[in-house]
């Protein structure tokens, strides 16, 4: 099933250690060209014998051991790695990938290779679940590596909790994914928006509103690794896209108006996440306003609505818009889908906890034009995304 498959196990100095031993004789049966990179601690619990018995290849412990064939030999394993699996992966070693560190073998196989990377954690409880790791988690995460587990249970150090090396067949079928991943969107064009606009009044101050832009970032997240070419047009925000999503920023409504005009016709899915303000003040004072002794009234002019007029234009493209409510969330929603022209509208009660713009959840109903609802219960805002393709695809194979 692997077969042809060139993996590179990273093993650490986790007591899970044993386990990858396992693993090895596994991917082999499965017919993958395995090749084993122990850490320094790894190699007090293993021996570079086993693995070599097992995987028939050379096992590497040195960064700067006699090369076994001429080449700069991490690069050349990185170059040649389908998929790089960490398993079980440290604290120690996850710490030193988050912070840019490549002082062994295996860390600058990790940083060298285009290939995806899989780690599957192993520690103690209380250093899992500690801020530190956590954070250096998700940031590796949002720049695309992949984690799965770890699982709950009996620990080494005589705890309960989560920790554990989660189950072999779980990490075999996680890295199958990564190894054949289903592309149903390739060949397809997405457009995506995000984020708020700003509206500026004077050179320092703006309108605007409270989107983080997270959920338009997942939804171009899901669309790139899905196989899409993906064109992320963001107003404002702190977040970085996925590595392999084009991105255009903008800041007020009329920019990404004319961006998103400039680029539609190429795309044959739109997904309107932005949360585009309808107005913007009516003049733009050159001067910083300063203030009168009375109150200040603004006069506001209408943005054009870019969904609308989407919908008035689309021909054979699957228009997707988000509606932010706060009251009659589902007949809003319906009507807004029936006079934007969409295919479907993903609506949020931003006033119910855990949805709308803050946060990494959200809770969402898609809303079809015709009135039927389908109403997801509280979930990451990336399950969010994987849901919506789940509907665009079927879409598209409706209409196919
Ligand atoms: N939208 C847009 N251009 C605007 C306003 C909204 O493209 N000027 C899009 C948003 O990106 C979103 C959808 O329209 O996909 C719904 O936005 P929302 O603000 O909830 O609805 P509106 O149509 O603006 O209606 P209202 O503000 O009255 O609720």
């Amino acid at each position: 099933m692997f077969k042809d498959k060139c993996v590179v196990v990273g093993i650490t100095g986790s007591i899970a250690a044993y386990k990858a031993i396992d693993l090895v004789s596994k991917l082999k049966k499965k017919g993958a060209d395995v090749h084993c990179v122990l850490t320094e601690s790894a190699q007090k619990f293993l021996t570079p014998l086993t693995l070599r018995t097992l995987s028939q290849n050379p096992v590497i412990t040195e960064l700067f051991a006699e090369p076994h064939k001429w080449n700069v030999e991490h690069i050349g394993l990185a170059e040649a790695a389908d998929l790089v699996m960490v398993v079980p992966a440290t604290a120690n070693l996850i710490g030193k990938v988050r912070a840019g560190l490549a002082d062994d073998f295996l860390t600058t196989t990790i940083m060298a290779t285009k290939a995806p990377v899989l780690f599957a954690p192993a520690m103690n409880h209380q250093m899992y679940v500690n801020t530190l790791v956590q954070e250096n988690i998700a940031s590796l995460k949002e720049r695309g590596y992949v984690f799965v587990g770890p699982g709950y249970g009996a620990l080494a150090c005589g705890t309960m909790g989560q920790g554990r090396l989660i189950e072999l067949e779980i990490v075999l079928a996680k890295a199958a994914e990564l190894l054949f991943p289903e592309k149903p969107l390739r060949d397809i064009k997405v457009l995506v928006t995000a984020g708020p606009t700003r509206e500026p009044l004077d050179p320092v101050r703006f309108l605007s509103n409270r989107s983080s832009g997270r959920m338009g970032y997942a939804v171009a997240k899901q669309a790139y690794l899905l196989g899409a070419e993906v064109l992320l047009i963001s107003g404002p925000t702190e977040i970085q896209p996925f590595p392999g999503v084009k991105r255009l920023m903008i800041e007020t409504a009329q920019e990404m108006y004319r961006a998103v005009l400039a680029h539609w016709e190429d795309c044959q899915v739109i997904i309107k996440t932005a949360a585009v303000a309808d107005y913007r003040p009516k003049t733009q004072s050159r001067e910083k306003i300063k203030k009168q002794s009375g109150d200040l009234l603004l006069e506001l002019s209408r943005n054009p609505d870019i969904l609308a007029e989407l919908g008035k234009k689309k021909k054979e493209q699957i228009l997707v818009g988000f509606a932010a409510e706060t009251e009659k969330m589902l007949a809003q929603a319906a009507e807004k889908a029936r006079q934007k022209n969409l295919d479907f509208i993903v609506a949020n009660d931003v006033t119910q906890e855990g949805a709308g713009f803050a946060g990494d959840t959200n809770i969402v109903s898609f809303v079809f034009p015709e009135g039927q609802v389908k109403s997801l219960g509280k979930m990451s805002k990336d399950d969010v995304a994987k849901h919506i393709f789940q509907e665009i695809i079927k879409k598209r194979q409706a209409k196919e």
